[in-house]
């Protein structure tokens, strides 16, 4: 079914539908868009703000999850983008909403709730009820199907977003990923943006396993630094590291360390319903672990994940 409406997608014209419906639903009202750097979001950002010029505002939230240098990326990419953009500094309150907290689903719904929190009341302060986001159709099936509550879908479980006073906008909820990124193509966005590796709303919240605290996510935010300058050539659709709720014997600086484990994980796939791990060349896996464990002092011992989706999922919570 889905390769039918792929031959048949137009971007163009979903462009074109698109605006039109936003500018029905939104009329005169100040629209908040909120992105995270993705392809998701930058392309819905990119199309609040065609559709309705100056009556649309993005909104970064800094979750303190984010990879290495993102923040700065995201906030490149809307200035060049000339979109209005309001920057909400919020890692005090995710950290605080993740405090002991190791159940994934717990997890992900204190994300979900805290994200949302955050976002009514920047739409207060904005003084606008409406907001648009990037979902796409593979995140309400996972979330409806009972897989993985992700974090942007509310209305198709049943959730108002009244709750947290505003309506939603999701101009891409019927595409799935390879046409997001034909209609960035066709949007002119740049191939940072349109061919960008998926990167999850909750971010390196769901490859911190057990507890996420700044100091946790620090590590994982190193490990996946290694392996996405290692892994750049390879082409592959997601390229990640994960930090490990359990501890490993290990030797460092001739003492013994209970330390920390890393899991490296690398998978092709191509709309993130179905993935197969990557058998990457033996010699690169060896230098990926080898600067892991080197470059990050708590770390004792890294892992390669070899399992497809199904049965596991590409993340790891
Ligand atoms: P899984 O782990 O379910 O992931 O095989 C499928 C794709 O979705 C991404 N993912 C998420 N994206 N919010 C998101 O925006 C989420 O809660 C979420 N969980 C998983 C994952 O990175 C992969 O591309």
């Amino acid at each position: 079914m889905y390769r039918k409406e792929k031959n048949l997608f137009n971007a163009k014209e979903f462009i074109e539908s698109s605006l039109k419906e936003i500018r029905a639903i939104a009329k005169d009202a100040k629209v908040i868009s909120a992105c995270s750097g993705g392809v998701d979001s930058t392309v819905t950002t990119a199309l609040v703000h065609k559709a309705l010029g100056d009556n649309a505002l993005a909104v970064f939230i800094d979750d303190g999850l984010r990879r290495e240098g993102e923040p700065e990326f995201v906030l490149r990419t809307l200035k060049n983008l000339g979109v209005k953009t309001r920057y909400v500094d919020a890692k005090k309150e995710f950290f605080t909403a993740f405090k002991g907290k190791i159940d994934a689903e717990e997890k992900r719904k204190a994300f979900r709730n805290t994200f949302y929190t955050i976002f009514g009341k920047v739409a207060k302060e904005e003084n606008t009820g409406f907001i648009v986001q990037g979902t796409i159709k593979a995140d309400v099936i996972e979330t409806v199907k009972g897989i993985k509550s992700q974090h942007n879908v509310l209305q198709q479980i049943g959730i108002s977003p009244e709750k947290y006073g505003y309506k939603i906008l999701e101009p891409l909820r019927e595409l799935f990923k390879p046409d997001v990124r034909r209609v960035a193509r066709e949007l002119g966005l740049p191939k940072e943006v349109s061919e960008r590796m998926p990167f999850p709303g909750p971010a390196l919240s769901l490859r911190v396993l057990g507890e996420v605290t700044p100091e946790r996510v620090a590590i994982v935010r190193k490990a996946t630094e290694v392996v996405e300058e290692e892994t750049k050539e390879l082409g592959t659709f997601q390229n990640f590291a994960v930090l490990h709720n359990d501890k490993a014997t290990g030797i460092k600086n001739g003492n013994r360390l209970y330390g920390n484990i890393v899991t490296v994980r690398i998978v092709d796939s191509e709309d993130a319903v179905t993935a197969t791990a990557r058998k990457v060349p033996y010699e690169k896996l060896l230098k990926i672990g080898k600067r892991i464990v080197e470059e990050i002092p708590t770390v004792v011992r890294c892992l390669y994940d070899i399992t497809d989706k199904p049965p596991a999922t590409i993340e790891f919570e």
